[in-house]
């Protein structure tokens, strides 16, 4: 049966993009497939987190995951720190990724431009121990949005680069996944900026109130309005529209769709249904959050068990690598 795994780094509340972006495709495919989803509590290191700030943060996206619906009867819903396999696997890795084609990763780039007093080599190899993350469950699938279509690259590459150097056929090329006929999806944010991101400080929580969600929404950024009939949409008004197409029915895009080409539309009419669309969706996500919340026994139980089911998994495909490469079981 085919593998599926996706992650997200626990640095704040789970926003709209990580929920189109990933996981709602999960939840389609936890129904089907052995599926592994998990915290990725090691790449938040790169940011230096505190002790605290780890434990606290593990845990609350650990609820939401659950809120949102991940299943843990179907699916194997783990904390990355409490797989050590993924290290080894990641060690391995390491010694066949080059420091040329590490450095030319855009968001490590990106990264090195915008911290430029923490330029880590973990910052560096984040897409090794990415690619550690997948192919130590020998995952085929990987939900995902559009923003981490360079680390999937680099995850085929590795996995492609250790079949060839072994004359093995262990690791399968793992393949983005995503609901949208698409492909990956990118979620904008609301401030005319590219993508809704915990760093551009633009997001939409699940976790957010109606009253702030109203807010947030009516604050987007907009532009003098339509000028001539069915012209084409600068980007901060198409991403009032992305946002709409993921969140509203179709006959609510239509309308506006149709305001927009007669130079009827006005942005207040528009922004206060999209923020009554974004509440309807996450409503229930926020009201199973606050039953989820009060049970931290719960979430613990559910932590233990997925993370005894992925070392099991981990484990049998470490052997395997360990015998190919050379080395013996321990
Ligand atoms: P992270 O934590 O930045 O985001 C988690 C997931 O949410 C998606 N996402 C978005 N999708 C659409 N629009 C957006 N605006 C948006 N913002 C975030 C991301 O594409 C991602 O799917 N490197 C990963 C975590 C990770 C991982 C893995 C994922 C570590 N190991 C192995 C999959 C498999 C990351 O930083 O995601």
């Amino acid at each position: 049966m085919e593998i599926v795994l996706s992650g997200i780094r626990p640095t704040g509340n789970l926003h709209l993009g990580n929920y189109y972006g990933a996981v709602t495709s999960f939840l389609k495919l936890q129904e089907e497939y052995n599926c592994y989803f998990f915290i990725a509590d090691w790449h938040s290191l790169t940011t230096h987190p505190t002790p605290e700030n780890i434990q606290n943060s593990a845990r609350t996206i650990l609820a939401e995951y659950l809120a949102c619906g991940l299943d843990p009867e179907k699916a194997t819903i783990y904390i990355q720190s409490d797989v050590p396999e993924t290290i080894e696997l990641y060690l391995y890795l390491n010694m066949s990724a080059y420091l040329g084609e590490l450095e030319r990763v855009t968001s490590f780039k990106e990264k090195a431009r915008k911290q430029p007093d923490n330029v880590n080599a973990g910052l560096l190899t984040y897409p090794t121990l990415m690619a550690a993350d997948i192919l130590i469950h020998r995952a085929h699938k990987v939900p995902v949005g559009k923003d981490q279509e360079q680390n999937m690259e680099m995850a085929r590459k590795f996995s492609r680069r250790f079949n060839q150097m072994y004359n093995t056929d262990l690791f399968p090329e793992p393949q983005s996944f995503s609901m949208s006929s698409e492909g990956g999806i990118k979620i904008p944010g609301l401030d005319g900026s590219g993508k809704m991101g915990k760093s551009e400080g633009n997001c939409i929580y699940l976790c957010d109130e109606p009253s702030v969600i109203r807010k947030k929404v009516m604050k987007a950024v907009t532009d003098a309005g339509p000028q001539t009939p069915n012209s084409p949409k600068p980007e901060v008004i198409a991403n009032l529209f992305t946002l709409m197409r993921v969140v509203s029915s179709n006959d609510t895009v239509e309308y506006f769709e149709g305001k927009w080409n007669d130079c009827t539309l006005r942005y207040g009419d528009m922004k206060k249904q999209l923020a009554e669309d974004i509440i309807t969706a996450t409503n229930p996500i926020r009201e199973r959050l606050v039953e989820y919340n009060s049970q931290p026994d719960l979430l613990d139980r559910v932590a233990r068990i997925g993370a005894e089911k992925a070392r099991e998994s981990a484990s049998a495909t470490l052997s395997l690598v360990r015998k190919t490469i050379g080395f013996r079981n321990y």
